[in-house]
């Protein structure tokens, strides 16, 4: 019999049907609001662009049109509407404004319910209920550090609007610190992540990601060629999803999730040594990670050298602690509702089904290791006591991130019966 099929989403486009406002106020930051922009359209949302007369003097708005595929409205009074009431036709029909840059000037408008210009009058008059205002502030540190400005940010938030960033580093006036707008991807991220329905919202995961590296003397050791991305991928949709997440990861060369909290580490033993504590404080535990199965029984102090003779040196060899094992077996109590994943060479249903019942744990997720290390796309198999489903359906296969975003709502269902237990 065919196994059951999981639904994941029609479009792999996160914000495929939304319709955003992207407004511009003035600051050299504007530079980046065309990536964005760009990105935004590549994320499928379509894309209203309204820019302030300030905003006008750093970017064109011809730039805007030929990126957004539509006028750019800069005016209250636009004779092209013909109600003349652009600030209620743009908004009614918006899932989001997003203001960025935010200048502090703009920001300020904002916290006193000002309406000067077309796009502050916007978002006074956008529905608040269903039309969300995101402010990317972006000024010089001394700006943000202001009272007023801290006043007028913290003023915004009271009243509903969510804050993107400011971030850190190098600002266009030669000085570095607080107030630079977030990076295009960084910030597109943020608006996507604000999108995804809280269904881990007051939860905590706990998640495994990448290879483990066993050390065989300084400069050389064991490990294998995972990627680490379904790991970061499910710690990112699972924060998107409002769960606290810590991420405790192998050797890998991965941004951070935004909002996710991460520990490295290298051995397998090191990785349990980091879990263990942390598993009861966690409702949910995935075990991602491709944990090597031997490690030396020895790391040698020192690089071990050639000796001339032609012989390799032999390398006694131990088992590693098995972690998901190990955290299954924890007292009810104190453990969290367990994930492992399977990555198999070939017969993935029989495997997955018997490493389900070895670790003890209530649902695995397979995948064919050569056709997912490394690939930003994967095909899953998800098995729990309700039999086997694919993940997408009918042999296809979806990016990494899709299929974590499915997963965390298949997670999110299983939860509420385990209320009490974690
Ligand atoms: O036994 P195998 O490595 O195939 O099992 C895979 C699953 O078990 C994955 O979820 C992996 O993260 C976890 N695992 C573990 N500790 C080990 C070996 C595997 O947590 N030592």
């Amino acid at each position: 019999m065919a196994p059951e099929t999981l639904p994941v989403p029609d479009s792999p486009l996160p914000l495929a049907g939304r319709h955003l406002v992207l407004g511009l106020s003035g600051g050299i930051a504007c530079y980046k609001s065309a990536e964005l922009l760009r990105l935004l359209v590549k994320a499928g949302a379509t894309v209203q662009v309204v820019m302030t007369e300030a905003a006008e003097r750093f970017i064109g708005p011809v730039t805007m049109q030929a990126l957004s595929n539509r006028p750019v409205f800069t005016s209250q009074w636009d004779a092209r509407q013909p109600n003349n009431m652009a600030h209620i036709d743009l908004t009614r029909e918006a899932d989001a404004i997003v203001v960025a840059p935010a200048s502090a000037d703009f920001i300020a408008q904002i916290a006193q319910g000002r309406a000067g210009d077309l796009l502050s009058l916007m978002c006074l008059a956008r529905p608040a209920q269903r039309c969300p205002l995101l402010l990317a502030p972006a000024m010089n540190r001394e700006m943000w550090a202001h009272p007023a400005t801290r006043r007028n940010a913290a003023q915004a938030v009271a009243d509903g609007a969510v804050l993107l960033g400011p971030g850190v580093g190098d600002q266009a006036c030669g000085e570095t610190g607080d107030g630079r707008m977030l990076e295009a991807e960084d910030l597109c991220n943020r608006i996507v992540a604000h999108f995804q329905p809280q269904v881990l919202a007051g939860r905590s995961v706990l998640i495994t990601a990448g290879p483990t590296f066993e050390a065989i003397d300084p400069v050389r050791g064991i490990t294998n060629h995972s990627s680490g991305k379904m790991g970061f991928a499910l710690a990112r949709a699972a924060a998107e999803a409002g769960a606290r997440v810590t991420l405790v990861a192998g050797p890998v060369s991965l941004a951070t999730p935004d909002g996710v909290t991460r520990i490295d580490v290298q051995s397998a033993e090191q990785m349990l040594a980091a879990v263990l504590p942390l598993a009861p404080g966690h409702q949910v535990f995935v075990a991602t990670a491709a944990v090597a199965d031997w490690r030396p029984a020895t790391s040698a102090g020192q690089k071990i050298k050639k000796d001339g003779s032609g012989n390799a040196p032999s390398i006694a060899m131990v088992e590693n602690p098995d972690i998901l094992a190990t955290v299954a077996r924890l007292p009810a109590a104190q453990r969290p509702y367990c994930i492992g994943f399977a990555a198999e060479s070939h017969e993935l249903e029989r495997h997955a089904r018997e490493k389900r019942e070895r670790k003890g744990v209530p649902m695995i997720v397979g995948n064919l290791g050569p056709a997912t290390f490394g690939r930003d796309d994967n095909a899953l198999l998800v098995i729990d006591e309700h039999g086997t489903r694919e993940m997408p359906p009918h042999g296809g296969r979806a990016d990494k991130l899709t299929l974590a975003r499915a997963l965390v709502a298949e997670i999110a269902r299983r939860l509420p019966t385990l209320r009490g237990q974690a």
